[in-house]
């Protein structure tokens, strides 16, 4: 199933993986509506998918306002056309201790990461829906299955994310319609998050390695977009190793993770203090576009054998179905 997908929507589209797969869409012609906070990043965003033949409307939004999501998907509609795709990509997270965290930051990450996806969604539908077509992908995470710890909040928020899709899909499946929500799951990515999550740890933050660049999870992305029905892909056999791990054998994780989670979250590097995300976008005004890749470029794979089987096997099963 080629996809015919014209207007595509992407939230946390300023950064990271989000950004990524604004320019993909824009590589195929589409009008690209981008979500995210920071000025500078959206307004970077909005030129590369110029630059690459599609055309853009940057809309500052916080994905943790509902009406606010709401507003920027009728003007979507109004500016670019009827939407085909929508991506939930946004989050926040903070990295630290459960015994430092404060519980207006786990507000903050679940209103963000996981209430942001559900608002989304929504909105998504209420203007799928109608028209009885349409793709939702949700950008998830190894984490969502597997928790590590120092990412309390993060992982709560990204299970939540598993709970919600699941629930969605089926009632889709039920209403026999159209419109499709599947689930990218994300091994370690190298992104701008590990610049300016909020942290309390002694060494500067990193993905835990195998590391991959944001491209590999944006190629997956857009195969999801094209082929909705399936009900998740993985990316990266780190996912696939975590996932199946903690299925077989939670406990053996669990003690490996308490032994080797705290060191493998950091570099060797101490922690800079510098400011973070969690209330306000690191690029706005006075910041600087901090694009699609992070500060892991040396380390980061820019392919995953085991997502390009996938997609692969994906692809003659759709055609013989
Ligand atoms: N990187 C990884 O290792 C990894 C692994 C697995 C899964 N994932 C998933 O991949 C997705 C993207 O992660 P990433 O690493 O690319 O993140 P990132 O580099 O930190 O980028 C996050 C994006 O979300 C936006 N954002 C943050 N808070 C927002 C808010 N309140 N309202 C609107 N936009 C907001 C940011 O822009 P502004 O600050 O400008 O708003 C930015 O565009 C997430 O769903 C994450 O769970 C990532």
């Amino acid at each position: 199933m080629a996809t015919t997908a014209k207007v595509v929507v992407v939230t946390g589209a300023s950064a990271g993986i989000g950004r990524a797969t604004a320019r993909m869409f824009a590589e195929r012609g589409c009008a690209v509506g981008l979500l995210a906070r920071g000025s500078k990043g959206l307004a970077a965003a909005a030129d590369d998918v110029r630059e690459l033949g599609g055309t853009p409307l940057a809309l500052p939004v916080d994905v943790a306002d509902h009406a606010a999501v709401a507003a920027a998907a009728t003007r979507v509609e109004a500016e670019l056309g009827p939407i085909d795709v929508w991506v939930n990509s946004a989050f926040t997270a903070v990295f630290s201790p459960l015994r430092e965290m404060r519980p207006e930051e786990f507000r903050r990450v679940t209103e963000v990461t996981y209430l942001g996806s559900v608002y989304g969604t929504m909105v998504a539908l209420e203007h799928m829906r109608p028209r009885d077509r349409g793709a939702i992908v949700q950008v998830g995470s190894a984490l969502g299955d597997r928790s590590i710890p120092l990412q309390s909040a993060y992982c709560g928020a990204k299970h939540a994310v598993n709970g919600f899709v699941e629930a969605a899909r089926v009632e889709l499946m039920h209403e026999h319609s159209n419109v499709h929500i599947t689930i990218v799951q994300a091994p370690a990515v190298n992104t701008p998050q590990f610049s300016w999550v909020r942290s309390r740890l002694p060494q500067t933050p990193q993905p835990v390695p195998p590391i991959y660049q944001p491209e590999v999870v944006a190629r997956t992305i857009l195969f999801a977009a094209d082929h909705p029905r399936h009900k998740q892909y993985w990316v990266g056999a780190s996912t696939v190793g975590t996932v199946l791990g903690q299925r077989l054998a939670p406990g053996l994780l669990d003690r490996y993770l308490a032994r080797t989670g705290y060191r493998s979250q950091q570099t060797d590097v101490a922690a800079r203090g510098a400011g973070d995300n969690l209330w306000a976008a690191c690029d706005g005004v006075d910041g600087h576009d901090y694009g699609a890749h992070g500060e892991f470029d040396a380390r980061a794979h820019r392919h995953s054998v085991e997502a390009w089987l996938a997609r692969g096997i994906r692809s003659v099963a759709a055609h013989i179905r």
